[in-house]
């Protein structure tokens, strides 16, 4: 089995970044000049994926626009001999690749997104990628570090990282039995536990290689934290019938849908962009001094 499907869920409403999601999608936020769902796409296209689907709702227009040809400017910038920029425009979807759009007629929860995907995943394993944690993985990308596991275990994977025991209470927590290295086997997981109750400070984050399985079970996931159909209790079921591992990868967290994780995010993707690095590295650098933040 090999993963070639990826589901965006991007149809959640954003509302830590209101007014700027109001009209706009939280996914087509901006880290330097492209987009947090561009960002995405790119990472499971390197992980060799080849269908992007997206779970969108109403007011997510711009993200499906963004992966659509846009005759009129390609043909302004054929025009003005923009070549570059054609290029990038261009570049965007490469050959090969397919965007599929499914809605979710009503923000129930993660879980509930993910079901919406299942006509076009059908009985394949896929990747769910959320666009809002951004993953600096460099050279080997988060989701590619994970397909090498599920081609490896040929079972689900769950992207995690250690966080602070205090903050617990604002992911996916599981608990783990055997470890080797990076790879835990799971043995128990759990939505947003206060810090007291956790079973460790391993947290999921927004990457996912699920087996099909999980779909009859979300079907059967009532509301759980939240009043929200979670993605964490069908995998709570799905790991009493198959191992899931969980897969500490290598690589940088931005929680970009905080402002906080969105401005730390927007300074290191600055630092290290081929253009404006450069200049910017100068500019922090100065204003560092003139604020006395040194030292
Ligand atoms: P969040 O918990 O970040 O919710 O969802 P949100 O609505 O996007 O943002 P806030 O908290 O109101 O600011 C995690 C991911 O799940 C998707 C979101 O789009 C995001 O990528 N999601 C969430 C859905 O697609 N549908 C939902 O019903 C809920």
């Amino acid at each position: 089995m090999r993963v070639k499907k990826a589901v965006f869920p991007v149809a959640g409403m954003g509302t830590r970044f209101l007014p700027a999601t109001k009209a706009n999608p939280k996914e087509m936020l901006p880290i330097v000049d492209k987009p947090l769902i561009q960002y995405a796409a790119e990472e499971a296209i390197a992980a060799g994926i080849d269908e992007l689907i997206f779970v969108t709702s109403s007011s997510k227009r711009a993200i499906e626009d963004h992966f659509d040809k846009n005759y009129e400017m390609e043909t302004e910038l054929e025009k003005r001999g923009k070549r570059e920029l054609l290029n990038i425009l261009r570049g965007i979807v490469p050959e090969g690749v397919s965007c599929v759009y499914v809605r979710q007629p009503e923000a129930l929860g993660l879980g509930h997104a993910v079901l919406c995907a299942k006509p076009v995943v059908g009985n394949d394993p896929f990747a769910v990628i959320l666009a809002d944690d951004l993953i600096n993985g460099g050279d080997n990308p988060c989701l590619s570090q994970m397909v090498e596991v599920f081609n490896d275990r040929q079972a689900s994977v769950l992207g995690v990282e250690r966080v602070d025991p205090s903050e617990t209470n604002k992911y996916g927590i599981v608990k783990t039995t055997e470890s080797k290295e990076q790879l835990n086997k799971v043995s128990g997981i759990v939505e947003k536990p206060h810090p007291e109750v956790a079973p460790s400070n391993l947290a999921v984050v927004g990457r996912y290689i699920l087996t099909p399985e999980i779909f009859g079970l979300l079907e059967r996931t009532e509301r759980g934290a939240g009043g929200e159909i979670q993605l964490t209790d069908a995998i709570a079921m799905l790991l009493k019938d198959q191992a899931v591992y969980a897969y500490e990868f290598e690589g940088k967290r931005f929680d970009c849908g905080s402002k906080l994780g969105y401005l730390q995010a927007t300074v290191e993707y600055a630092l290290e962009h081929e253009e404006l690095g450069e200049e910017f590295r100068a500019y922090l650098k100065s204003f560092i001094c003139d604020v006395g933040l040194e030292g």
